[in-house]
């Protein structure tokens, strides 16, 4: 059974073709990288006018390299929240115009449970687990107890982690997305030259990184001088530190053994070595998607919107996109 997914929530245009779930036949990512990287972060109206532009070659270019047509489509899912909602609009009203024309089923996925859906592209990590989502817009740990059951255990309650890269970029004078940059740069620092805070709320798993990009804007305005590299890595440091943490101790707490990582930012290399090796020593099995699979993509999109239409969880002509969804309101 084929699906097409389509994604559109922030500034990467995306279409994939995906077998039954976990058989990627195409994905297809246009980013927009070079038209905001000089503004240093995502400008939404520009977001929204790339994805009108680049929505149907990127749909053509998935269907042509998976070698199909529209005949063989079984359903189209969209992303549907959350985003910025101009970028939604434009992934949810092609999707209705084309399951219209073309008389294909649609399904809505959640941003968030798309992205947790990626590992299954790879792996089949036994429910319930653990998963991470860490990204540009969200930072939250969930247990998934099986397809369309979530339960947040965590989240942040100021910036996401990749909120927080993309911001401490900017700060250092680099455009964006600031994570890749910052993630080879640390490669060349010292993750001890400056001990910036790890957050540590009170009785709760949640995350703070605020306080940690203010104390990064302090010292580059004491030390302007000081090596760009060892705040990268120091900055790094202290996000790598408390992602891992936070993760493996849900995973103990809830004795569940099992974690995924999903989102842009578990495209860090640093997070990726630290995360395999901690939970290695706790006896917990990580497991990671590849690096591409990670940022927004619509074959993660595919994954979880295959469930949905198995389930016979359709949607309907009259579904609008949400800029603000927590993933266990997905169907409500
Ligand atoms: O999942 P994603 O593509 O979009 C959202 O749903 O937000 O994540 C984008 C975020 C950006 O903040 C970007 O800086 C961050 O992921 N990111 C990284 C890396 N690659 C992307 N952060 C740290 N290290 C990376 N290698
Ligand atoms: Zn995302």
């Amino acid at each position: 059974m084929l699906i097409l997914g389509i994604e559109t929530s922030c500034d990467d245009t995306s279409a994939a073709i995906v077998e039954n779930g976990s058989k990627v036949l195409s994905n297809i990512v246009s980013s927009q990288n070079e038209i905001h990287t000089k503004y240093g972060g995502i400008v939404p109206e520009l977001a929204s006018r790339r994805h009108i532009e680049m929505i149907w070659p990127v749909v053509d270019e998935a269907l042509n390299a998976a070698g199909v047509n529209f005949d063989d489509i079984s359903a189209i899912a969209f992303s549907f929240g959350p985003g910025l909602i101009g970028s939604l609009l434009i992934g949810t009203c092609f999707a209705k115009s084309l399951s219209f024309v073309k008389d294909i089923p649609m399904v809505a996925v959640n941003h968030l449970e798309g992205h947790i859906f990626s590992i299954f592209l790879e792996a089949s990590p036994k429910f319930p687990f653990i998963s991470m989502v860490v990204s540009g817009g969200h930072t939250s740990i969930y247990k998934v107890s099986g397809f369309n059951s979530y339960e947040e255990v965590a989240r942040t309650r100021d910036d996401a982690a990749g909120e927080a890269y993309d911001k401490v970029a900017k700060l250092l004078g680099f455009g964006y997305p600031g994570g890749p940059l910052i993630d080879s740069l640390a490669l060349k620092g010292n993750p001890e030259a400056i001990h910036f805070p790890r957050s540590n709320l009170k009785d709760s798993f949640d995350f703070s990184f605020s306080g940690l990009k203010t104390s990064v804007r302090n010292y580059i305005l004491k030390n302007p001088e000081s090596p760009k590299e060892d705040i990268a890595a120091s900055f790094q440091a202290s996000v790598v530190e408390v992602l891992t943490a936070r993760t493996l101790n849900v995973c103990k707490s809830l004795d569940i053994p099992r974690l995924t990582l999903s989102g842009g930012v578990s495209a860090n290399s640093s997070l990726r070595r630290h995360i395999l090796e901690m939970a290695d020593k706790e006896g917990i099995n990580a497991y990671l998607p590849s690096v591409h699979l990670c940022t927004d993509n619509a074959a993660m999109i595919a994954a979880a919107g295959y469930h949905y239409f198995k389930s016979g969880i359709m949607a309907d002509f009259s579904l609008n996109p949400k800029a603000y969804i927590r993933l266990n309101s997905a169907n409500d």
